[in-house]
């Protein structure tokens, strides 16, 4: 697969079918093979074989709707048309003679009477399937005139901020209307009316904006015309070349061909060979790119002798030199271990890895953590114990497969969206939906969707319901024991159905701490365990409590219970937040873990690494991120390097981790923007958005992706780089000539990336690890054959609830998450049009709770726990449960995490965001947090 391309796929107008049976038929005098259920028109094309067409595209089903497409077949009456018609043994077609060629320009003539003739002006000419038909058809004139009954002077659809919609050049092919339903899953469009008065509309006559559009695009890229179209190719012009990379956003990891004029994005398609997104994308990564040349990019290195003085932009040189010269004082002054690292999920696995690398060598402690250890460290934990590997066991594909769907604690339409989409699919298609969530997320219910059972669970009490789940599954006969006897661990077993068989984990035994009705989690638990391939999907839900681990080995426990591991359709699934969560945790990024999960006090594995490295490593783990905070409270961690993490917004409970970050001597930021933390840094190492990057990013299905550079670093180095020159400025000399080299040192030392390069990338397109030799193309099921571990080990999962309990004074419990429009901190999406959606932060409430507090919709409320109090603007919803409360972490303004707890995961420390005991009351101010971060007007505006 090469880099760079010319722009546009070939479209075989509908989907490609995989029957194992094929089918031969005769096209045009020439033998084709396809498998059954292809349409001719396809198996035309895939013989090299144009047919013309209009409203079928190979990402929809066929519609038959413009008649274009129209065909003769020997022994049949009539032109039927290609793209409906399936192939058959035998059949002999005919796609080219004179009276195909005349019915066709019939029909394209009455198409072009009713459009407008202004192609050389037109913001798609040259890229227009319409322009290209009347082409391909010969068509010379138009009989019936122009003067006729039209839609010429339809109104414009402008709301939209990324896209125009201009119902002047509507074909009324409805590929629109069906990329929304088919693909996207939202069924926002419709055809409204009939015959000539037919058109697309959003909702109800609505606008765009005002409709139920969630901007994925999909219906722009299926339009043939100029109707839909990026407002980014009116402004800029068609694209001239295309460079296959990956999103920067969330785990889904969706390749994405950015469509290029020269060094400026034009616009970005999702990849039809992308092996996450196959063609789909949401509205981050199809729109919202233009953070990466925003104006508040800070591309010039800066440095600061305090935290009170201001920034001098200085050159790499003096910037890396004085970051060196601070740390290597603090370690002269406090010792090696008052110093360390954080390493960015939203980095490449090259970037990650020399980080960490930076920090064992060069620092010569093993203080390196990662942004994940506030997300899904309890993953890492809870699947290596149970089944060997700290991923998920399946590819996105497989839920395709799954017949029962169980989502704990995820929100995979707005988290995760082109999966969400997915799995929308499929549910369509008729796999039942358990949703357990204190929150009624889009899927419970949503057009066409249903779920069958909503365990609608106090927040705080998942391992409680996860073990419930489990003791029906015991206690019906519902074990798969054959499974079992031949996959797990017969002590761990026999120890584990003994303890969950105890009649204090039954659903009634346990209503009372969940909330969810014993009957209802009874018949979830007998779906799930009988109702055919059932796959578990979670997110933050599950891993950000207390018990984070514990939930994440529930699950893992009900999965082997019930044999639904180990091939397609099942499975335990993290839907990872960040775009590489994955890849920053197999890189070595924990403190007790070098790459590919070896933990540091490992002999055999530290000396092959100190061979590569010529370094000394220490065998004792280093401290966590919470560790760092706290020691620097106390005053023995002294300096921290940074990398593309806000962790002053980000991680919980604010006001200790201003403290921690005001008590150090020596921050450093590497990031693309001044965020929060950088007010606390000395040192600025700009950085390189994902359109400059040249490495590899790790999706949710551990599927490795490349990350191609589009446009040259506005920093004028790559991060990798700048560490390395760092790591050298501090004595430890570290040099890579290019990102692929970082890669082939990764493959090295890690025998589950050995068979990772950047050229087998390139040939294949993404593999997923494990990837062991040079002709492996990667897993994408994981435990098919036994697991990684050997056998499967059921570990007990005792139910401690959180010691954060509402009170009279907090009687409400405040649970955090994200929206579709925006990323984690919003960084990046709040430097693009997405704000559109979600210029603020929202509290949701339950109408019950906001009457009670004499709170109305849009009312300025404070939000106060325990720890802190912050002021933002309040939602009545029936998403919510009576006493729970939910809002984003999306704007620093808000400051969500002021009001977050210092609580954590017994394992990983993983903080518990999920559960904060809170009191809501009215308020007409900005808290006091706020005032002194400077928030007075952002706040009380309105
Ligand atoms: S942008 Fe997506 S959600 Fe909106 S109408 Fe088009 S296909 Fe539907
Ligand atoms: S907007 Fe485009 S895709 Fe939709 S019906 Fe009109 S021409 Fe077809
Ligand atoms: S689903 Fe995730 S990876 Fe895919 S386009 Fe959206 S944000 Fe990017
Ligand atoms: S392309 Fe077949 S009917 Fe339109």
């Amino acid at each position: 697969m090469s880099n760079t391309m010319s722009v546009g796929d070939i479209d075989y107008g509908t989907p490609a079918r995989d029957s194992a049976t094929l089918v031969t038929l005769d096209i045009d005098g020439r033998s084709v093979t396809v498998p059954e259920g292809t349409s001719v028109m396809r198996a035309a094309m895939e013989a090299g074989i144009t047919i013309p067409k209009l409203c079928a595209t190979d990402s929809l089903e066929p519609h038959g709707s413009c008649r274009l497409c129209m065909v003769e077949i020997e022994g049949r009456r009539g032109t039927p048309a290609s793209c409906t018609t399936p192939v058959a043994p035998g059949m002999k077609v005919h796609t080219q003679n004179d009276r195909l060629g005349r019915l066709r320009r019939g029909v394209m003539e009455l198409y072009i009477s009713d459009h407008p003739l202004d192609c050389l002006t037109c913001p798609t000419n040259g890229n227009c399937e319409l322009q290209d038909m009347a082409g391909a058809v010969g068509l010379r004139a138009v009989r019936y005139g122009f003067e006729g009954e039209n839609h010429l002077k339809a109104e414009k659809d402008e709301s939209n901020p990324y896209f125009t919609f201009d119902p002047s050049k509507c074909i009324v092919c409805s590929r629109c209307v069906r990329a929304c339903g088919e693909v996207q899953g939202t069924f926002a469009l419709t055809i409204d009316g009939r015959g000539f008065d037919s058109k697309v509309s959003p909702g109800a006559l609505e606008s765009f904006m005002d409709s139920e559009c969630v901007s994925c695009g999909a219906c722009v890229q299926a339009c043939p015309t100029a109707t839909l179209t990026e407002k980014s190719v009116i402004e800029l012009g068609q694209p001239e070349h295309s460079v296959i990379t990956t999103c920067a956003y969330c785990g889904v990891g969706c390749s994405f061909k950015a469509e290029m004029k020269g060094t400026t994005v034009v616009r970005m398609v999702p990849h039809k060979d992308g092996g996450a997104n196959e063609g789909h994308s949401c509205v981050k990564g199809r729109f919202a790119w233009g953070y990466a040349t925003h104006a508040d990019r800070q591309t010039k290195p800066m440095v600061r002798d305090s935290i009170d003085e201001p920034w001098r932009v200085v050159s790499w040189e003096e910037a890396i030199s004085f970051a060196a010269q601070r740390l290597m004082a603090v370690q002269a002054k406090y010792g090696r271990g008052s110093i360390g690292g954080i390493t960015s999920s939203r980095c490449t696995n090259e970037e990650v890895y020399v980080v960490q690398k930076m920090i064992r060598a060069a620092f010569g402690n093993n203080n390196v953590d990662t942004c994940a250890r506030v997300c899904h460290s309890p993953t890492g934990y809870g699947l290596k114990q149970t089944f060997g590997t700290s991923a998920g066991t399946q590819d996105f594909r497989s839920v395709d497969q799954a017949d029962v769907i169980l989502v704990i604690g995820a929100n995979p339409t707005d988290g995760h969206p082109v999966f969400g989409s997915r799995m929308k699919k499929r549910l369509r298609q008729g796999a039942k939906l358990i949703v357990l969530d204190p929150r009624r997320i889009d899927l419970v219910r949503s057009p066409h969707v249903a779920a069958t059972h909503h365990l609608q669970l106090q927040p705080g009490s998942n391992v409680a319901a996860l073990n419930a789940l489990a003791h029906v599954v015991v206690t019906e006969g519902l074990v798969a024991r054959d499974f079992v006897t031949e996959r797990c661990d017969p002590v761990e077993f026999t120890r584990w159905e003994a303890f969950i068989r105890d009649p204090r984990h039954s659903p009634e035994a346990v209503e009372e701490h969940t909330g969810i009705p014993a009957a209802e989690l009874r018949a979830a638990a007998r779906l799930y365990a009988t109702g055919g391939n059932a796959a578990i999907y979670y997110g933050l839900g599950v891993t950000e409590h207390s018990q984070g681990s514990t939930a994440v080995m529930g699950m893992a426990n009900l999965a082997m219970a019930t044999g639904n591991i180990g091939r397609d359709g099942v499975g335990v699934n993290p839907l990872r937040g960040q775009n590489n969560v994955q890849g920053s945790c197999d890189m070595g990024s924990f403190p007790h873990e070098l790459t590919g999960y070896r933990h540091v006090s490992d002999d055999v594995v530290r000396q092959q690494f100190e061979a590569v490295w010529n370094a000394t490593l220490d065998s004792e783990p280093g401290l966590r991120i919470p560790n760092m905070f706290d020691a620097a409270v106390d005053g023995s961690f002294k300096g921290l390097f940074v990398q593309g993490e806000d962790i002053a917004q980000s991680d919980p409970n604010t006001q200790h981790v201003f403290a921690a970050l005001r008590a150090m001597e020596i921050v450093v930021v590497q990031d693309l923007f001044l965020n929060e933390t950088a007010a606390f840094a000395h040192v600025f190492l700009p950085g390189t958005s994902f359109l400059e990057k040249d490495g590899t990013f790790t999706n949710a299905e551990r599927r490795i992706n490349r990350v191609r550079p589009v446009m040259p670093s506005q920093t004028g180095k790559q991060e990798w780089e700048v560490v390395c020159e760092l790591a050298a400025a501090m004595g430890y000399p570290m040099r890579y000539e290019h990102g692929s080299q970082i890669m082939d040192e990764i493959a090295r030392l890690t025998p589950t990336f050995a068979g990772v390069s950047f050229a087998k990338l390139d040939r294949v397109g993404s593999v997923q690890w494990p990837c062991t030799d040079e002709d492996s193309v990667g897993t994408p099921i994981m435990h098919a054959d036994g697991f990684v571990r050997g056998q499967g080990r059921f570990m007990i999962t005792e139910y401690v609830p959180t010691p954060e309990r509402a009170s009279r004074f907090y009687p409400l419990i405040l649970t955090t998450g994200r929206i579709l429009s925006h990323y984690n901190v919003g960084a990046q999406t709040r430097r693009t049009a997405n704000v559109a959606w979600h210029p603020e932060d929202i509290l949701e409430i339950h109408a019950h709770d906001a009457e009670q507090r004499g709170i109305r919709d849009n009312d300025l409320v404070s939000i106060a726990s325990r720890i802190g109090a912050t002021t933002l603007r309040a939602r009545i919803s029936d998403r919510m449960p009576q006493g729970v409360v939910y809002t984003t972490f999306h704007h620093p303004v808000t400051g969500a995490n002021v009001v977050t707890t210092d609580n954590s995961d017994w394992a990983t420390n993983c903080p518990e965001y999920k559960v904060t005991a809170v009191q809501v009351t009215r308020s007409n101010h900005p808290s006091d947090w706020q005032i002194q971060r400077g928030a007075v007007v952002e706040v009380a505006a309105e």
